[in-house]
């Protein structure tokens, strides 16, 4: 039979073919292996004695990089995308928060950041690296820790862009467990070192993570600066959800109250609704100020359970503008810096803003700022007033010039406009407070929690 011949075949042919295939990958093996041998000897022989273990790191030490701390490809859009600041790295995004650079971490490859940063007028001259703990640059200081390091196109002694910069990082530590406040905070604008914050931007700082210690790099030998660990926000509140926003400014707020020992229970079983003019003095002030309190005076006194309370913001220290705008529930006040502090009111607090002539003309996006910050914080901005009084810029002047000749006059005012507009906002937290208070004693009496960290 056929097919009993094949399979008794099969069986003697297959190890012939297998000894002769076998024998020709050996010696083509060895052949090969001797190619090797021969190439390891006279033109690779770097593999054939593996380096010191020295060796290896100095050329590692030696292939750190220093890159422009300000990338100036990029002057054209220097705050979108991974910006003009460290433009050789991508931001990470987690959820609801601003977008941050982590080192060392996985997506530095665990490298450390490296900074030669002491210029103070030419972030292009500034400089950075990244290098593995066991190979930093030559002449580099380790400074031990956890790092905060900023960049921000604006400054850190304007209170709302400070605000604005110190955010993400009050929403870091938060997310890190209130836990370790850091050792230092590098602060850069446009990648020029900065080594001052507001006052009342430092006390919001350490209130809400820790003491606050500016590096100048003053007291560091000559040469770069490592740090242990570091996280870099150059987006100020970037990506941040306005959910996020809401829990950072609520602890904020809290710390706050915490620390100047504002009683808040006794604060909200108080039922009035209690009207705050913040008056500024010099600049942007109200022309006529006795007209003004009086307009606002007689129109809380009109209402049933309203308190009203002119106060002067320039000589308040900041426990005392805690203490308050705890106790405000209408603020009314010209666009300035005193603003900011609408962020110690109970949420849904109402703001008036007031802003000189030539404001809603000029400033462009700048009138806004304070809206945004009512909606971050979760006040009830309602509305402004622009004095439309007086001289406005003409043809012949550049239009910042015409700003600047502006910006900082004093505000009139419009009598019946003003007290139009108060008896509507007061009658409107009137009828909120009544219904916040309903609520309350609807659910029992909701304790006061202690300031949340998450
Ligand atoms: C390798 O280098 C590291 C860091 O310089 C050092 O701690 C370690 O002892 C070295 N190992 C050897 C085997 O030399
Ligand atoms: C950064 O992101 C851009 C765009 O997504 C990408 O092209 C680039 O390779 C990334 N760079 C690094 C260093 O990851
Ligand atoms: C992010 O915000 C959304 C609501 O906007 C919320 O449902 C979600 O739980 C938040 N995620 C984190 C990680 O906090
Ligand atoms: C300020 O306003 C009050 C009340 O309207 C008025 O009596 C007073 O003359 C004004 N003062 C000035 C300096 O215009
Ligand atoms: C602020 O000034 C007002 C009047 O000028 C004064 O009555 C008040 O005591 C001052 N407050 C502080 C904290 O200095
Ligand atoms: C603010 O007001 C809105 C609408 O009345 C309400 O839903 C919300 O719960 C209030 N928020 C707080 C913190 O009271
Ligand atoms: C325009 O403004 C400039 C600078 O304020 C002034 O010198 C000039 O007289 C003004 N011209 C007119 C026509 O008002
Ligand atoms: C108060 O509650 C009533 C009824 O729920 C609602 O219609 C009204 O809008 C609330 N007012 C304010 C100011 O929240």
């Amino acid at each position: 039979m056929t097919i009993a011949q094949e399979n008794l075949v099969k069986p003697q042919k297959t190890p012939k073919i297998l000894v002769i295939i076998s024998g020709f990958i050996i010696f083509l093996l060895v052949f090969w292996f001797q190619g090797l041998q021969s190439l390891r000897q006279f033109s690779w022989p770097l593999a054939s004695n593996p380096p010191a273990n020295q060796t290896l790191t100095a050329m590692l030490r030696d292939a750190v990089t220093f890159l422009p701390l300000k990338d100036l490809r990029y002057s054209d859009k220097p705050t979108t995308g991974h910006t003009w600041f460290m433009s050789s790295v991508n931001d990470t995004f987690d959820p609801n928060d601003s977008e941050y650079l982590h080192f060392p971490s996985y997506s530095s490859h665990n490298r450390l950041l490296c900074l030669l940063s002491r210029h103070r007028y030419d972030g292009a001259a500034n400089s950075y690296a990244f290098a593995w703990p066991n190979a930093l640059p030559h002449g580099a200081t380790l400074l031990p820790g956890l790092t905060y390091v900023s960049d921000t196109y604006y400054d850190y002694t304007n209170l709302w862009h400070g605000l604005s910069a110190l955010v993400p990082f009050v929403g870091w530590h938060m997310r890190k467990g209130c836990a370790v406040p850091p050792a230092r905070w590098v602060l850069f604008h446009w990648g020029e070192l900065r080594t001052e914050m507001a006052t009342w931007l430092r006390s919001i700082a350490e209130v809400t993570i820790g003491k606050v210690n500016i590096e100048t790099f003053e007291t560091i030998d000559v040469g770069p600066v490592c740090f242990e660990e570091a996280v870099v926000f150059r987006h100020n509140q970037g990506a941040m959800a306005k959910i996020r926003l809401r829990e950072v400014f609520d602890r904020i707020r809290c710390l706050a109250r915490e620390f100047c020992n504002v009683d808040m229970e006794k604060i909200k079983a108080n039922e009035e609704v209690r009207m705050t003019l913040l008056l500024r003095t010099g600049t942007r002030s109200f022309r006529n100020e006795t007209a003004v309190v009086r307009i606002f005076e007689e129109e809380c006194a009109k209402m049933e359970n309203c308190r009203f309370l002119a106060a002067k913001s320039n000589n308040l220290t900041f426990c005392d503008q805690v203490r308050l705008l705890s106790k405000t529930d209408v603020l009314a006040t010209a666009h300035g810096a005193q603003m900011t502090n609408m962020i110690f009111m109970e949420r849904n607090s109402s703001v008036m803003e007031f802003y000189p002539v030539g404001w809603k003309e000029m400033a462009g996006p700048g009138q806004y700022v304070f809206r945004w910050l009512a909606n971050w914080a979760g006040m009830r901005h309602q509305g402004s007033w622009s004095d439309d009084g007086g001289p406005a810029c003409n043809g012949t002047t550049a239009r910042l010039e015409c700003f600047n000749s502006f910006k900082d006059r004093q505000i009139g005012h419009d009598a019946v406009y003003f007290s139009q507009w108060a008896s509507k906002v007061l009658q409107e937290m009137k009828e909120y407070k009544r219904n916040a208070s309903l609520a309350l004693h609807s659910v029992s009496a909701q304790a006061i929690s202690r300031c949340k960290c998450y």
